[in-house]
């Protein structure tokens, strides 16, 4: 049976990239197959953070999940940290990883390694995303580009953990985004768009800033001196990055033809900040509305964590079971 599971984690305020590589199908996906969507709060401590506005960006974050148009009624929807589940099986999964392979790790590399005060949450941090996946058997996980690696290690840990233990886990397949699966930042075309960066950074879009501030982002964006629109990421990647974005948001996925429509920058810019302005207009108007009812927005979480625990108790029991835990 297909099951998909997905998350974001609330670092920061969700970008444009969130929602293109991510959020916008999870959206489309929740009517065809059975879906779980967490905001992985838990991913969230791995690095410095402040308590009250790690509350604040989750609960930002399940909002825009709503506004987004993810319907509780057809998916489950949750805060990570609600579901005991996904800390158990981590640890349980721990047993079965190498120190080897999580050092390979990109992000660990990147931000972590060689400096003592790195958090051993940030080392282990790719064996509880298994965890979120593996504990709800999921079949597919759609993430944007940047999420490659961690699903390979869920499925070395799921593969692994069959041959050692049996048969208990279902190995996932990661599904990306036809187009804008790794929306870059709009300063800088060779690092992608990241809700890491601080609120005002002009490179990243996010899901919230009102019209005037996506025209200013975009029209500002680092093209190149020439003129000529082409996809080509090599050598254009400012002009191949608003290529994506514009198919992103319109559902063109023919970018080379996209490019033959524009005959200057200026015209290809004034085109991304209508597209990404009218897919942003009425999500935030839905926002609105459901920001000023956070009591129903927390209705939604808790009757999510307890779905998401009894479909979790299953697969945690056979792990147990497997490794000899128990009676
Ligand atoms: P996170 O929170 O960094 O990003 C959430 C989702 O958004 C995608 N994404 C992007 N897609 C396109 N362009 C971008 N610039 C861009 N930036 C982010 C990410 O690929 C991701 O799909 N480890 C994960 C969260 C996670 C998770 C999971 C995901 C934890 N457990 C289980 C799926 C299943 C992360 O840090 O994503």
């Amino acid at each position: 049976e297909r099951l998909v599971v997905s998350g974001i984690k609330p670092t920061g305020r969700l970008t444009l990239g969130n929602y293109l590589g991510a959020l916008c199908r999870f959206v489309d996906v929740q009517h065809e197959v059975r879906c779980l969507f967490s905001v992985v709060d838990l991913h969230a401590l791995t690095v410095d953070h402040d308590p009250a506005r790690l509350r604040a960006l989750t609960r930002e974050a399940a909002t825009l999940y709503l506004a987004a148009g993810l319907d509780p009624s057809v998916c489950v929807l949750f805060r990570q940290g609600d579901v005991p589940a996904h800390a158990e099986l981590s640890y349980l999964l721990e047993c079965t990883a190498y120190v080897g392979e999580l050092g390979r790790m990109i992000q660990y590399k990147e931000k972590g390694r060689d400096r003592p005060q790195t958090r051993v949450s940030l080392f282990t941090y790719p064996v509880l995303m298994a965890a979120d996946i593996l504990a709800y058997r999921a079949t597919e996980v759609p993430v944007g580009d940047d999420q490659r690696q961690h699903l390979e290690l869920a499925r070395d840990l799921a593969v692994r953990f069959n041959q050692l233990y049996g048969p208990v886990l279902v190995v996932p397949e990661m599904t990306p985004a036809p187009v804008a699966a790794r929306v870059m930042d709009l300063q800088d075309p060779t690092r992608k768009m990241s809700k890491e960066d601080p609120d005002d950074a002009p490179g990243a879009i996010r899901l919230l800033d009102p019209p005037d501030v996506v025209r200013r982002k975009v029209m500002r964006a680092v093209t190149d001196s020439g003129t000529h629109v082409r996809h080509d990421v090599q050598a254009q990647p400012g002009v191949a990055n608003l290529l994506d974005i514009l198919g992103g948001c319109t559902g063109e996925t023919d970018l080379n033809a996209l490019a033959q429509r524009y005959a200057s920058y200026g015209s290809l810019k004034r085109d991304v900040v209508d597209a990404v302005v009218a897919l942003l207009t009425p999500l935030q108007k839905r926002y609105a509305d459901l920001a000023a009812n956070a009591g129903e927005v927390d209705a939604v979480l808790r009757r999510g964590a307890e779905r998401a625990t009894e479909i979790a108790a299953p697969t945690i029991t056979a792990a147990k079971r497997a490794l000899g835990l128990g009676g």
